[in-house]
């Protein structure tokens, strides 16, 4: 039984999304962003303040390769999850990934001021660094998806009915 994982940038509701799609098909739900606070025991800014997001990258991809080894888990990833070629294998290899796709006015809108949460977002103009990094992004979010669903001007149940409507699509029991 596959996993099925939620890519996307940071804000276009994995974590919101992931958690209610979890409890409706009864797959048993991961934020990996979660997982890494509870093994460092350390809050994400404070990883990225002190050790670098080098160090958090690496730790990321370890805490990818655990969640990946459940068998019928929804996890959502953390925004940049796909910036290593390891995990975008890992995710290939060992999960239906969906990407929530947003554009970057609402992403702005919805995160923008969410700096001190978010360090990449902890910039003088995160409104032109999500521009930037959406760009920089979308071809790797694009590559590692089985299914893209849009997420723009969407409700949290429309977003699920088309995620379960494209697993359906693929074939995926649940
Ligand atoms: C990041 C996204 C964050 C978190 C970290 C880095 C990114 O997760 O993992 O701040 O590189 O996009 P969310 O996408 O859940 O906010």
């Amino acid at each position: 039984m596959k996993n099925i994982a939620l890519v996307g940038f940071m804000g276009s509701g994995k974590s919101t999304v992931g958690q209610t799609l979890s409890r409706k098909i009864g797959y048993l739900f991961i934020d990996l962003d979660g997982r890494i606070e509870e093994k460092t025991g350390r809050p994400i800014p404070e990883i990225f303040k002190e050790d670098g997001e080098d160090t958090f990258r690496r730790v990321e991809a370890v805490v990818l390769k655990d969640a990946l080894a459940a068998k019928k888990a929804v996890i959502s990833c953390g925004g940049g999850v796909v910036l290593r070629e390891e995990n975008r294998d890992a995710l290939k290899q060992k999960a239906i990934v969906v990407y929530l796709k947003t554009e970057p006015d609402e992403l702005f809108a919805r995160v923008g001021a969410t700096g001190s949460m978010r360090p990449l977002l902890n910039v003088e103009d995160p409104r032109a660094e999500i521009k930037r990094l959406v760009k920089e992004r979308e071809p790797l979010y694009q590559g590692v998806a089985d299914a893209i669903v849009s997420t723009t001007g969407r409700s949290v149940n429309s977003i699920i009915e088309a995620i379960i409507k494209e697993l359906k699509a693929k074939g995926l029991k649940m």
